[in-house]
């Protein structure tokens, strides 16, 4: 445990940023970061016209900035039709008087005008509030609701999944891809970006105000949204120079979809505020069309998921076969635990280290990461960024000495940390309950050398391929079944997919236990509320465990699938 692994490959990045880490944590200011921006002389900012208008207006206009395909289109734009798009879209939301303050919602696949109206929502001052394209009814609804969103930028496929009725303060939608209903406010948005004008003065906005907003779970109570603000930008720039190490001719990916953080904090800011060429590969997950789509763009930087990884690792050296992917320089990686078999794996087939970041919902930005040029530990998070001091607490706010396993906690502010939970300040208040500190709800130790190391969760949400699921959502959906009396769900252990969702049900009177019933039910949550969400299993029970107020006992269930003692069952109910 915590031993430095001496046979470093050590990857082949370029910026000497943290050639001596401990000199760079002596000498880092936050102010020496704001510095490099134009915004520091005016305390003005707009996160679009930093990541987009100041390359064209800096003479960068002709450079790609996105290069897009998927299975049917394949396409390259500028930062300069960037601008133009962005500022098309901006335009008609100000016809429609939207603006500052607003939140407008995305929901709709990766697409090129996912990109372009992001960044117009943003021009106007107004919140974006990205959706995965999986989410079904209850899903969209919950979000749209708890938002107040007054727009929805979809297509016509995903049109019926908006209960238009139950959301009385949506008052626009905008539809890519044709179709349009105008006197019930849907609007088409090709033929409405056609008629605005390309001109845009963008909203100017202090470093507090409203920029995105991401829905996410934790383990009770309905999904949270974490509001993010202009500020933001300062740490998506310097984590984007420091650890994904992006320099002017880089050709970066970042596989996430913009309804998760990473897909827009590393799939769009980042880059963008670093000027960078960024790729976007629509469609679904395959190893030979990954490897294809590092090898035609030439990918010099790489931001994916372990699961990802997990699953090319699987696909074996079948899928590796006549791709050259000797473009690739730095890999990264987030989301959940990276496994020391994968880096291991990495080094052989990508010749180079993997390295992992730690960041969450919540934080906005990258806070541990394994640095380029640094010493990677296999299973090691890394170290802190520059800036960023973070520490493991006990419940009480004592710091624990090092390898001992306790609260994973930031030392507060930090740039991109969230500004709020939407309609929910006793949510956000939970976050720092201890002084100074932001709790994670992450435990994990800190090894002599201030490298830290994942544990666990604290509470009991599921990560399922890297994505966060809220153990209530899943059970409030199951009960709307007719056959389920109860339900406790919890993630169980998978190889591939970190966990999987596990859930335990016992069945109204009259109902009787098959195999049918279990697919049934999954497929009630998979079209009720998402795909990731649907148990991949699921345990008929006569009985669950309850404490005597009625709560199930989730980590009892933990422990059964786990066949571990079930602890402290002295408020369980009989
Ligand atoms: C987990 C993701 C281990 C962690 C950007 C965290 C990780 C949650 C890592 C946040 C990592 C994220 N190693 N676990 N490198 N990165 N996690 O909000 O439990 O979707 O609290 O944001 O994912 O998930 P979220």
């Amino acid at each position: 445990m915590g031993q430095v692994h001496h046979h470093v490959l050590p990857g082949r990045a370029r910026n000497p940023n943290l050639a001596d880490y401990d000199q760079a944590v002596t000498h880092f200011k936050w102010e020496d970061v704001e510095r490099n921006f134009t915004w520091y002389d005016t305390g003005k900012v707009n996160m679009a016209y930093e990541a987009v208008d100041r390359h064209v207006r800096e003479g960068r206009g002709e450079k790609t900035a996105l290069l897009y395909s998927d299975s049917t289109r394949d396409e390259s734009y500028t930062f300069a039709d960037l601008q133009e798009k962005s500022n098309r879209f901006g335009n008609v939301l100000r016809k429609y008087r939207i603006g500052k303050g607003d939140r407008v919602f995305l929901f709709m696949p990766r697409q090129p005008e996912l990109y372009f109206s992001l960044l117009g929502i943003l021009k106007v001052g107004a919140v974006a509030g990205p959706l995965f394209e999986a989410f079904m009814e209850t899903a969209v609804k919950d979000r749209l609701e708890d938002s107040g969103a007054v727009a929805l930028v979809t297509t016509p496929e995903l049109l019926h999944r908006v209960k238009r009725e139950e959301l009385p303060e949506l008052r626009y939608i905008f539809l890519v891809g044709g179709g349009s209903d105008p006197e019930n406010y849907v609007l088409d948005y090709e033929t409405e970006c056609a008629s605005a004008s390309e001109e845009l003065e963008p909203e100017w906005l202090g470093l507090e105000d409203g920029l995105i907003m991401h829905y996410t779970s934790g383990s009770t109570g309905k999904p949270k949204g974490v509001y993010h603000v202009q500020r933001a930008m300062i740490q998506h720039y310097y984590s984007g120079k420091v650890v994904l190490d992006l320099l002017d001719d880089d050709i970066y990916w970042c596989t996430a979809d913009p309804g998760w953080v990473t897909g827009t904090s590393y799939g769009i800011f980042a880059p963008w505020l670093c000027g960078v060429t960024n790729v976007v590969r629509g469609g679904r997950f395959s190893p030979r069309d990954w490897y294809q789509t590092i090898e035609r763009n030439k990918v010099t930087v790489w931001y994916s998921a372990p699961t990802a990884f997990r699953m090319l690792m699987s696909a074996g050296t079948e899928s590796l076969k006549g791709v050259d992917l000797s473009s690739l320089r730095h890999i990264l990686s987030v989301g959940e635990p990276l496994n020391p078999e994968v880096i291991r794996w990495g080094d052989k087939v990508y010749s180079q280290r993997i390295h992992d970041t730690w960041w969450m919902t919540e934080t906005g930005g990258q806070l541990i990461c394994n640095f380029p040029g640094m010493d990677i530990k296999p299973g090691s998070m890394g170290r802190p960024l520059p800036g960023i001091k973070a520490t493991i607490l006990d419940d009480k706010g004592n710091k624990l000495p090092p390898y001992t396993m306790g609260n994973l906690a930031i030392q507060t502010p930090w740039p991109s940390m969230m500004d709020r939970i939407w309609n929910n300040s006793a949510k956000y208040e939970e976050y720092f309950r201890i002084p100074g500190w932001y709790i994670s709800g992450d435990s994990a130790y800190m090894d002599d050398e201030g490298y830290f190391w994942f544990q666990g969760r604290v509470d009991d949400v599921i990560n399922s391929a890297g994505e966060r699921i809220g153990p209530f959502e899943v059970e409030s959906k199951l009960i709307e079944h007719p056959a389920v009396a109860e339900a406790g769900v919890i993630g169980k252990p998978d190889t591939l997919r970190g966990e999987i969702v596990k859930a335990f049900i016992s069945l109204r009177q009259g109902y009787i236990p098959s195999p049918e019933l279990k697919a049934e039910i999954a497929s009630f949550v998979r079209s009720g509320l998402s795909a990731h969400a649907a148990p991949r299993e699921i345990e008929f029970k006569d009985k669950l465990p309850k404490t005597r107020s009625g709560k199930i006992m989730r980590r009892v269930l933990k422990a059964w699938e786990l066949q571990l003692p079930a602890g402290d069952l002295s408020t369980i109910e009989d």
